[in-house]
């Protein structure tokens, strides 16, 4: 028997400024698409934007449903939008923010497990490293470059 451990790494920038150029243009498009959100239920804006390797930027925010679980997160708009639009082009970065109709949010959304599972499958067709960037209305920001560190132990597809 032994006991072992997974280490998670990742980078907290606490200023803009710090970041790569590109890096903070993904998330801006991530906080402009907070505008689009349908969050009558929980009225919590999630804006997400996914740069491809041919440059190209693609949104996504959540869209709610009073049927709840028909609703889809933010993450799974843009990155099932970005496969539709460029279906041959590797994903190379996801930032996802969220706004809150009742606070400010000063720490980094983080995603869900559905996402986090699908953001695998990308990761595995675009053949490099997904890197993640996570933010709240304001605050710091965590980027994690690759998903492995967000998802240990995923359910692998190969395995069927
Ligand atoms: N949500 C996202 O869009 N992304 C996440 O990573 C977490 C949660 C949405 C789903 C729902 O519309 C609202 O936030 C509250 O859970």
């Amino acid at each position: 028997m032994r006991t072992e451990q997974f280490v998670c790494p990742y980078t907290v920038y606490d200023r803009i400024d710090e970041m790569d150029f590109r890096d903070a243009e993904l998330l801006r498009h991530a906080h402009e698409a907070t505008d689009a959100a349908y969050a009558p239920y929980s009225q919590f804006h999630v804006g997400a934007a996914v740069r491809m390797a041919n440059g190209a930027v693609v949104t996504g925010c959540n869209i709610e449903n009073a049927a709840y679980p028909s609703g889809l997160c933010a993450e799974r708009v843009a990155l099932f939008a970005a496969q539709a639009k460029f279906p041959d082009v590797p994903v190379e970065a996801l930032a996802v923010v969220a706004h809150s109709e009742t606070k400010t949010l000063a720490e980094p959304v983080s995603p869900c497990g559905a996402c986090r599972q699908v953001m695998v499958e990308v990761e595995q067709r675009s053949k490099c490293r997904l890197r993640v960037l996570c933010q709240g209305e304001t605050g710091p920001v965590m980027a994690f470059d690759g998903i492995e560190s967000l998802m240990p132990f995923v359910f692998q597809g190969k395995l069927l």
